[in-house]
């Protein structure tokens, strides 16, 4: 799922904390049309609830994740479906499936030509590639305010940390079209994401944003947390809870 050498993911934290990335990820699932029978590779599939979806939906669906973590839990709790650690960049050239779908997961990719390569090249003549992921200015206001804490208290940040690539729709689907698909659906919109709980912003901080604090101190750490809440509750906390900025881009490519 993620482009980060050390697997710092926490399957347990992320099914207890964040199912909303599956929950969110049943509506992209529409924009797949999948037929009983078809072969399709869930890119980036976490603990495997959606391909479990698609699985009870009669698909024949592999999953693949770079996380450890994450696909010992997928196995686990779904043993009846293959999971596989993966990264999108080592996809086989083998032209064999029907679909490609993927969530929440390719802002973390930063080749994203090569990944667009490699996901064609996996996919039958016809094939859908039908994905979710965070566009231009996704969650913004967090990572300004997180720059903006490191700078003030002095901790080490440089460009390279930031994890993810926002893409516009205008870059993404002009590398869709280079690479060779036909894209047919290309959507960029504003979806205010809840993060459950009091602490769902250090929560979501804790679970994503580790390699942006990675020269600070756990105090200080802790230290910057406190002031990102205090800084963006006037903003991002409504109704007793936080709700992140998230800004998606939706897109079905058909390969020509
Ligand atoms: C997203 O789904 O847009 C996202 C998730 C975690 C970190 C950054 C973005």
């Amino acid at each position: 799922m993620k482009n980060q050498i050390k697997d710092q993911w926490n399957a347990g934290l992320y099914d207890g904390n964040h199912s909303f990335v599956s929950e969110f990820g049943n509506e992209l699932i529409k924009f797949l049309a999948h037929e009983e029978g078809e072969r399709i590779l869930d890119i980036g599939c976490g603990t495997g609830d959606l391909a479990n979806t698609l699985y009870e939906n009669g698909v024949n669906v592999i999953g693949v994740d770079q996380s450890a973590n994450m696909i010992n839990q997928a196995l686990n709790k779904y043993p009846h479906i293959p999971f596989v650690v993966k990264d999108v960049l080592s996809l086989s050239d083998k032209n064999e499936f029907d679909a490609v779908f993927s969530n929440a997961t390719l802002h973390w990719v930063k080749e994203p030509k090569q990944a667009l390569i490699c996901i064609y090249n996996s996919l039958k003549p016809g094939g859908r590639f039908v994905a979710e992921f965070g566009g231009k200015g996704n969650v913004q206001t967090i990572t300004n305010e997180i720059i903006h804490q490191l700078k003030l208290s002095g901790v080490t940040y440089h460009s390279e940390q930031f994890p993810w690539h926002f893409p516009s729709i205008g870059e993404y689907t002009t590398l869709m079209e280079e690479v060779g698909f036909y894209v047919s659906v290309a959507l960029h919109f504003h979806r205010p994401t809840p993060l459950e709980g009091n602490d769902g912003l250090r929560n979501w901080l804790d679970m994503f944003a580790v390699e942006m604090f990675k020269h600070a101190t756990t105090e200080t750490k802790e230290r910057i947390y406190a002031s990102i809440e205090k800084n963006l509750r006037n903003t991002l906390f409504t109704n007793n809870r936080w709700i992140a900025d998230y800004k998606r881009i939706r897109v079905v490519g058909i390969k020509d």
